[in-house]
């Protein structure tokens, strides 16, 4: 690939939290398939969902909907349980990307523990690559995760940023200084082995431009902090200033 395609960085917008508000009164509104359209318009390179096992955000139908009327590719997130793995043979999504799960979180508070599950993880994604599925390991950024997710012949890893944005955000810079540096050498690392790298989880304007001047890193996937955000300035003003802290931080 040329200096160019080197230098691409993806925005992959997460449009879950508009769910959670639909959600949080049972009614037909705000619609995150109105929210990802919006998004595709302002420059979204691709949307992202979680269908997650008690549906508290995105619900099958929207799933469906996305699948319907998206013209960026859509990745699908998932936990590794059967049922997530039928819907996403249904759909063929361009990319599945794998997380943990459990019920009793807020958010994907750490990444999947692949080297724990390797032998069925292997077989879990097997079916999902050959129905063209572009199949992404959430891991934290640590080197037996990513020689485990390598050795399951997954394509990507996204690394969960989630540990340096908290330190950040909370002020313990040294905290903030050493997983920054941990995420610089593992996207180098899992690069160097020919996995394409994916980053993302708690990412806002005061993080995304350390993280995005790392070159090995091809896509970034925010949600949170951009669907705030857009409460207050809206989604293609919040979306256009993300890509552009991006895009500085990658030419610099
Ligand atoms: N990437 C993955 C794999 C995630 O699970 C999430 C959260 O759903 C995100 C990115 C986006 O994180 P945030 O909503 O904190 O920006």
């Amino acid at each position: 690939m040329g200096e160019e395609g080197e230098k691409e960085l993806r925005l992959g917008v997460n449009i879950d939290h508009v769910a959670t508000v639909r959600n949080a009164r049972g009614s037909s509104y705000p619609d995150p398939v109105r929210a990802a359209k919006l998004a595709e318009e302002a420059g979204a390179d691709g949307i992202t969902a979680h269908l997650r096992e008690d549906r508290r955000h995105i619900s099958d139908r929207d799933i469906e909907r996305l699948v319907e009327v998206l013209e960026v590719p859509l990745n699908f997130e998932m936990a590794p349980t059967e049922e997530m793995q039928a819907i996403a043979l249904r759909h063929r999504p361009h990319a599945v990307c794998i997380v943990p799960e459990r019920r009793q979180e807020l958010t994907t508070e750490g990444g999947l523990d692949v080297k724990r599950d390797e032998n069925r993880l292997a077989g879990f994604i097997a079916p999902l690559r050959d129905a063209g599925c572009r199949v992404s390991i959430f891991i934290a950024a640590d080197r037996a995760q990513i020689d485990a997710a390598h050795k399951i012949g997954a394509a990507v890893i996204e690394l969960h940023t989630g540990a340096y944005c908290d330190a950040f955000h909370e002020g313990r810079t040294q905290d903030a200084e050493e997983e920054l540096g941990r995420l610089r050498e593992m996207a180098a690392y899992a690069h160097g082995l020919g996995l394409e790298v994916h980053a993302g989880h708690g990412i806002t304007y005061d993080t995304v431009q350390q993280i995005a001047a790392f070159p090995e890193i091809r896509e970034l996937n925010i949600g949170h902090f951009l669907i705030g955000e857009a409460i207050f300035v809206g989604l293609a003003e919040a979306i256009g200033r993300m890509r552009a802290l991006m895009d500085t931080a990658r030419e610099g």
